[in-house]
């Protein structure tokens, strides 16, 4: 996802703006570009790959002045080119974009008078703002008419020559924040890029544009009127973005899930059991749709069968992608849940407005309350992961798994599919789970043994059953996404149908398998993989490992858990084991190649 800042400051913004920018690199980009107002004059500077080339080209070429925008590309139309780097320009006016503008060839067509540089969609903006300003408007009515043509989802900041106090910045379909400073102020995609700066933030509302200057901001909604947005004082630890020590910010959120996990268990219990914030009554519901991508569709799918086994209840779980298409039919009496780190992921957005006014209910388990996802849902269930930077979703899977866990606790209790004894035997279990979690990161050198082979692979199959089904894929995604191996997660029982003809001694196959009333099948399965020649590397308990005998390539122990949670304990191994391969490897595990952090595209 694209990054936005823009800063009308007291010093030379331009140290500022890269700054700020690297604070975005987590969304993931493959260009970079920043343009100021010095004298009058608008004047930009752009690189593609890291922003080190950005910093290096301006050691060389200074920016000078006190305003500026800056930008990171992931880019869609058009190549990581420097001429499809933002911020585009077009004569007086200089833009920054995140997000997609859709009628771009329909604004292209009209303005074939103008002489386009660029294959994106953002120079249209620029190019219409500045035909605006030819026609003799300000900037500020340039910029507000440029917004009444566009359509599709955008975060934009303008800059304009001979404005020296003014970014214009407009939030529809993506968020935007403005910082609030001492005599400057600030435009940034998140409250992170602005942490240093300040923590005063209004969030625009969507269809919000504002007219930002050195002396405050005035914001209008979608209709033009004065709006009155809230300025919130962020919390300093929600803006930070420190290693902790690691290498990696993915492997500092590996080890922070204990306490994360703790934190999140903590804000759904009560001493009665589970609570959550709003009103939701599973006995009414005749069915649970949930929808996500990537790792949040895992974590669904986890939930899929917790909400099956223990409160009785169908549930359907999607791709939001093929859900939005699909045009499913939705009962009236069915709760729609969205899953989503970011609260961002255009698929899933779009997926959550196809239920409205359908779905009885719609749920959002989000990590950002304030994104888009947690604004049009009827109730937000907050995962408390804190910020997530890895690209390679850690902290965030555990802590969704947590919130889902108790939902289905929760809705078992409701419909009377659970006793007393099991619910409280579940919430002990879940209680245990971070205690666990930490014996697992404990096994970190035992991982490591084994992934330099690992990473010698071209392709590594993860098998699981029942709710370790879905881990397997999560498991396989990480490794694949990190270390660019290839990877698939399968069900145990599926491997005979087709995937055992990729078996030899090059296909290492990961199973994930406590010992649960199905292991022995799984160890059947595991024979079928021996036989062929096949390595295979398991990961249990004292008993499954006992069970399951000699002959494995590898075998990771891990302590006892109640089968149907052990999705989230066994999350740990498969996520140590893609981080450590990678390492390997020599992969950017951060930010590995062509990922956003969050992706506000379809
Ligand atoms: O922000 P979201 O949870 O909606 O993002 C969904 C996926 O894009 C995300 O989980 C992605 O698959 C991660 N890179 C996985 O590690």
């Amino acid at each position: 996802m694209c990054g936005i800042v823009g800063v009308l400051g007291r010093h030379e913004v331009a140290p500022i703006l890269v700054e700020a920018l690297k604070r975005l690199e987590y969304r993931g980009y493959d260009s970079a570009g920043i343009a100021t107002v010095q004298d009058g004059v608008l004047d930009r500077k752009r690189a593609v790959g890291k922003l080190v080339n950005l910093s290096d080209a301006l050691v060389h070429d200074p920016l000078a002045g006190k305003s500026g925008i800056g930008h990171t590309r992931w880019a869609t139309h058009g190549g990581p080119t420097v001429t499809n780097a933002h911020p585009h320009q077009a004569g007086r006016v200089a833009v920054v974009h995140n997000g997609i503008i859709e009628n771009y060839r329909e604004l292209r067509a009209r303005l074939d008078h103008r002489t386009f540089v660029t294959e994106t969609d953002t120079e249209t903006v620029a190019q219409l703002c500045e035909d605006y300003l030819d026609q003799g408007m300000t900037p500020r009515d340039a910029a507000t008419e440029t917004l009444k043509h566009l359509d599709g989802a955008y975060a934009l900041a303008f800059l304009f020559e001979g404005e020296d106090d003014l970014i214009v910045a407009a939030r529809k379909g993506s968020p935007l924040a403005i910082g609030h400073g001492e005599g400057e102020m600030f435009v940034g995609s998140d409250a992170i890029a602005l942490g240093p700066m300040t923590n005063l933030i209004t969030y625009l509302e969507e269809g919000d544009y504002a007219f930002v200057t050195r002396d405050g901001v005035e914001i209008r909604d979608a209709e033009g009127r004065l709006a009155n947005r809230e300025t919130r004082t962020i919390p300093a630890q929600s803006t930070q973005l420190d290693k902790g020590g690691h290498k990696h910010f993915m492997a500092k959120e590996i080890f922070e899930q204990p306490v994360v996990l703790s934190d999140c268990l903590g804000h759904y219990a009560t001493a009665d059991g589970v609570s959550i914030p709003g009103e939701v009554d599973f006995a009414q519901v005749d069915r649970v749709s949930l929808v996500a991508c990537g790792t949040a569709f895992y974590a669904a799918s986890v939930a899929k069968y917790w909400f099956e086994q223990l409160a009785r209840l169908p549930c359907d779980v999607d791709i939001a992608s093929e859900f939005r298409y699909r045009e499913p039919p939705v009962s009236d009496k069915s709760v729609a849940l969205f899953v989503s780190q970011s609260g961002e992921t255009a698929d899933t957005l779009a997926a959550l407005r196809y239920v409205q006014e359908k779905a009885a209910k719609i749920l959002a388990v989000v990590n950002v309350p304030e994104s888009s996802i947690a604004r049009e849902s009827d109730l937000i269930l907050p995962i408390q992961a804190g910020v997530e930077v890895g690209v390679a979703s850690t902290k965030a899977f555990m802590n969704q798994l947590g919130v889902l866990a108790n939902l289905a606790i929760l809705a078992a209790r409701q419909r009377g599919t659970i006793d007393a004894a099991r619910e409280a035997e579940l919430l002990t279990a879940l209680r245990a789970m971070p205690g666990l979690i930490n014996q697992a990161l404990a096994l970190e050198d035992q991982v490591v043994k084994h992934t330099a082979k690992l990473s010698e692979a071209h392709s590594v199959l993860f098998l699981g059953r029942g709710p370790m089904f879905p881990l397997a894929m999560e498991g396989a995604l990480k490794l694949k996404e990190i270390s660019y191996i290839h990877a698939e997660g399968y069900a145990s029982g599926e491997l005979k149908h087709g995937p055992i003809a990729l078996i030899d001694k090059s296909v290492p196959v990961i199973v994930l398998a406590p010992k649960d009333a199905l292991f022995d099948k799984t160890v059947s399965n595991m024979q079928e993989v021996m036989a062929r020649d096949g390595r295979v590397w398991l990961v249990t308990d004292a008993d499954g490992a006992a069970e399951a005998g000699d002959g494995t390539w590898a075998t990771l122990i891990l302590p006892k858990v109640d089968p149907i949670l052990a999705p989230m304990l066994y999350a740990v191994p498969a996520q140590l084991i893609a981080y450590h391969t990678a390492l390997h490897k020599g992969t950017d595990v951060d930010q590995p190649r062509n990922l956003a952090k969050s992706v506000t595209v379809e």
